[in-house]
């Protein structure tokens, strides 16, 4: 059985969710699931913008059947070729034999890599290339980057709909809904678009730029991304957030600490530090523990805050190590920008804060606080003395 929504005139989405998946592309965790959008324009000449994970096919070819019928599938345009979107198109391919894939060429090279037979199939096309449909012309535009290479974006100019591929994708299944303004996005959807953008395209902020910029030249009335909501109002709430999380803008003035703790030693200095600062007034604090938190939520956070503040333990003369590997993320993620505070622990040897302030060195505009605490195994009167003062220091800069 079909189950499809209509979102145009000539415009269905035809994806799917998945809610048993476990860990997004096999690393982040997705509790609230996730959707796979592909989207089916129906005019002179039928197309599919994109096709879906192979997890929820079966429902894919009930719904493209659901809309066509017997009428054929003239053209499918191909905007990424992660399989999230693209394993389900060797299947199109043999179901609609005269289809015709549309694609720029890093993205025939990549299905022919992943095994896809398109040979006498391809129509390959370049930046500001059109075609028409009949009632429906587009306009290709390439966004390298914004996820893989060969990506593009498709415009349909005559209903002014964006399909963004990747760029203003969430986490989460749809669960009937489709449309911005029939959920609470700012409410129950804002965070896990956060933490699926900052994750999976944080790291390529100047390519979204570039995207933002051409998209900035065209008259958008939908927004068809391939997973999450359809937008179709209140498009500038979210193209700002885009905005900030691709210049490595913080969202909030705030301090996000996260803490890694043996014993619970460190963890006291850390909430000792945010019961500081929420006396003195700052009270957008956020506290996690580094080894309760899978890491894609501690990158989230910490493209949201201004501050961030980190509270290490010395584990084998080193950095703990879930400590060490959020760092690691965070500086392949292209973060920037932030005023960091450092706080160590060490019974013998703490090196931790030494070797968190190197690898905080090798990110771009990371300006580090004074002073940097130093706590040995466990906190005493002056350590608490030292952390008011951190607190201090740190709600003066954000003066
Ligand atoms: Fe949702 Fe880059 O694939």
């Amino acid at each position: 059985m079909h189950c499809v929504r209509k979102i145009t005139d000539d415009l269905y989405w035809v994806g799917g969710n998945d809610n048993r998946l476990a860990l997004f592309e096999n690393i982040h965790p997705i509790p609230k699931g996730v959707s796979y959008n592909s989207y089916l324009l129906v005019d002179e000449k039928n197309v599919l913008f994109d096709t879906v994970d192979w997890s929820i096919c079966r429902q894919f070819l009930d719904n493209i059947k659901g809309v066509l019928g017997d009428r054929p599938l003239d053209y499918m345009v191909i905007n990424h070729v992660e399989p999230d979107h693209a394993a389900s198109i060797e299947e199109i391919l043999i179901r609609y034999p005269e289809v015709k894939v549309v694609c720029t060429e890093k993205a025939v090279l990549f299905m022919q890599q992943f095994g896809f037979n398109i040979d006498g199939r391809a129509i390959v096309v370049k930046e500001g290339d059109t075609m028409s449909f009949g009632k429906h012309n587009v306009v290709y535009v390439t966004a390298p980057m914004v996820h893989w290479p060969e990506v593009m974006v498709t415009f349909d100019t005559t209903d002014g709909v964006l399909f963004a591929a990747d760029a203003f994708g969430t986490f989460g299944a749809l669960g009937g809904k489709l449309f911005n303004d029939e959920m609470d996005f700012d409410r129950d959807w804002l965070e896990e678009a956060r933490r699926y953008y900052t994750n999976i395209v944080g790291k390529y902020g100047p390519h979204v730029q570039s995207l933002l910029k051409k998209a900035g030249g065209l008259d958008i009335k939908y927004i068809c991304p391939l997973h999450g909501p359809v937008w179709r109002n209140n498009l500038g709430y979210f193209i700002d957030k885009y905005q900030k999380w691709s210049t490595y803008e913080p969202e909030e003035k705030g301090v996000l600490i996260v803490y890694a703790s043996m014993y619970g030693n460190t963890e006291t200095a850390a909430n000792y530090l945010a019961t500081q600062l929420v006396e003195k007034g700052m009270t957008n604090v956020a506290v996690y523990d580094v080894s309760k938190t899978h890491v894609s939520y501690l990158i989230s956070e910490t493209f949201k805050y201004s501050h961030l503040v980190l509270a290490s333990v010395t584990y084998n003369l080193n950095i703990f190590p879930p400590m060490h590997d959020y760092l690691v993320d965070m500086k392949a993620l292209n973060l920037q920008k932030r005023t960091v505070a450092l706080l160590e622990n060490g019974s013998w040897a703490p090196q931790s804060g030494k070797l968190m302030r190197e690898l905080l060195g090798q990110m771009k505009d990371m300006n580090i606080l004074d002073p940097e605490i130093s706590i040995n195994s466990s906190m005493r009167e002056e350590d608490g003395d030292s952390l008011a003062g951190l607190a201090d220091s740190i709600i003066e800069s954000m003066k």
